[in-house]
């Protein structure tokens, strides 16, 4: 903080001159640049010709009171942090003054031992400010070129570590559940790399099979296997220079993942049935709705491949834990499915609605609702009914088969309570054990270990 304490400029505004001096005093020594005003209007001039970082005003003056002063500030040069300094204790005041948006309220007699340190937390202060008003316009300058939208501070954190990696080479893991952004965010990643204008070449993992994922990525020599009539190129070699996005990485066989280990750390690779080893210059970015570090426990995933992959990871949280991104989200959707059609707005409640609703697709899902529902809706404002919003995790609970219901509160243990219900979730979304852990809130992880501990089966 030296280096702000020595070039702040403070404003002290007082009508006692023999206080103005004993401040002036104070902070002169101490490097403050200090100017004096010595009523309200002096300050109100003064504030309006020289930038202020701190302002030290006296709460009683003639005319224009120190309120005055202080709301004036705080409604033009918000950074600005103004201390008020009172030669009576009244609780009333003070609370006004916070209200108001001073940084600290003193009185007289303390002012002097506490003032230093108390000035010098409003400078770390109004730094934080500044830093974090250029961190959300650098931000929200990136992401609308990207249409990219949030504003939640859990999407925002990911947003800002996304554009600090861009520019890098740096391989990258994105984590996210189905339809949180993951391929957008690769697609940022991309555009906002020097590699910009080289190719950039995606493989989903998980709609292709596994055998045949190495030919497709490092490619085949001709009569390499039945129906390899032809040399073929794989992605690595196409996308030399540029990036390569590896989507559903987590659905990678264990045979091929020391094959991409060895890639990802020599840039070395041979074709399926050559012999020759060649080398390309790809960044890798890749992303999984499965949690990495679970599969590598369960002995699924190799860990050391997982650790070339993760320098840098980017968890996009699911939309229920950042329903402030909701309300932008719709809206940003509907003017963009608008552009097809004629404009639809949603009405509070339904508004409230998606709000409220869990979104187990996350973003994609919420696209699917309003495109549903801008077709449905028989004016220009979409009402909850239009939303037909699953009401998925309600419906488990209630259309139990042996209803657990009827259960709660009699004579069973918790133990057959959790295993019916676990049952009972597993059966409702036909034993996809991703979703059916999502509904219950555990880990995956936790949902074998119960599975196992119950000794559960999906029904043949
Ligand atoms: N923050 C966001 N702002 C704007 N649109 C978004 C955002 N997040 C996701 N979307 C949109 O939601 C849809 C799903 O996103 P995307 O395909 O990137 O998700 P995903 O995580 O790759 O999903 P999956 O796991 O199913 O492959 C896309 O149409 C995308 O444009
Ligand atoms: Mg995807």
């Amino acid at each position: 903080m030296a280096k702000a304490k020595t070039t702040a400029s403070v404003l002290v505004v007082d009508d006692e001159e023999a206080f103005r001096n004993v401040l002036s005093e104070l902070l002169i020594p101490e490097g403050y640049l200090v100017t004096t005003a010595e009523d309200g209007g002096e300050a109100i001039n003064a504030v309006q010709s020289t930038s202020f970082d701190c302002v030290l005003l006296d709460v009683k003056m003639p005319h224009i009171d120190g309120l005055e002063v202080l709301s004036f500030i705080k409604s033009h040069y918000i950074d600005t942090q103004v201390i008020m300094l009172t030669s009576v204790d009244d609780v009333k005041i003070a609370v006004e003054c916070m209200k108001l948006g001073a940084f600290h309220y003193l009185t007289k007699p303390d002012s002097t031992d506490e003032l230093l340190p108390i000035i010098e937390h409003a400078l770390e202060h109004r730094h934080l400010i500044i830093e974090n008003k250029v961190m959300k316009s650098e931000l929200a300058r990136l992401a609308s070129s990207s249409q990219i939208i949030g504003q939640s501070l859990s999407f925002l954190q990911v947003l800002e570590l996304a554009s600090r990696v861009a520019p890098t080479d740096s391989t990258v893991l994105i984590e996210g559940a189905s339809g949180t952004g993951k391929e957008l965010f690769a697609n940022f990643l991309y555009r906002n790399s020097p590699r910009n204008e080289k190719p950039f070449v995606a493989l989903n993992c998980a709609s292709i099979a596994e055998t045949l994922i190495e030919s497709e990525l490092f490619g085949h020599e001709k009569g390499s296997f039945t129906d390899a009539h032809q040399m073929r190129q794989g992605l690595v070699e196409i996308a030399n220079g540029g990036t390569l996005f590896l989507d559903e990485i987590g659905e990678i066989s264990s045979v091929f993942q020391p094959k991409l280990l060895r890639f990802i750390q020599t840039g070395e690779f041979r074709r399926v049935g050559g012999n020759k080893t060649m080398k390309s210059d790809v960044r890798i970015i890749s992303a999984t709705n499965r949690h990495l570090d679970d599969e590598v426990k369960a002995g699924r995933f190799r860990e050391d491949l997982l650790y070339r992959l993760n320098v840098i990871t980017l968890r996009i949280p699911p939309l229920r834990e950042r329903r402030e991104d909701i309300p932008v989200l719709a809206k940003n959707i509907l003017q963009r499915k608008a552009r097809a059609r004629r404009p639809v707005k949603l009405s509070e409640e339904a508004l409230n609605a998606l709000c409220e609703y869990d979104w187990p697709g996350n973003v994609r899902e919420l696209e699917n609702v309003l495109e549903r529902a801008a077709i449905l809706s028989a004016d220009e404002i979409i009402h909850p009914k239009d939303l037909a919003l699953p009401r998925h995790i309600v419906t488990v609970a209630a259309s139990q088969p042996d209803g657990v219901n009827r259960k709660l509160g009699t004579t069973i243990s918790l133990r057959e309570i959790e295993r019916d219900h676990i049952d009972g979730v597993l059966q409702q979304t036909k034993w996809n054990k991703i979703v059916a852990a999502k509904i219950l809130g555990i880990s995956l992880k936790t949902l074998y270990t119960k599975i196992q501990q119950y000794n559960l089966s999906r029904p043949q």
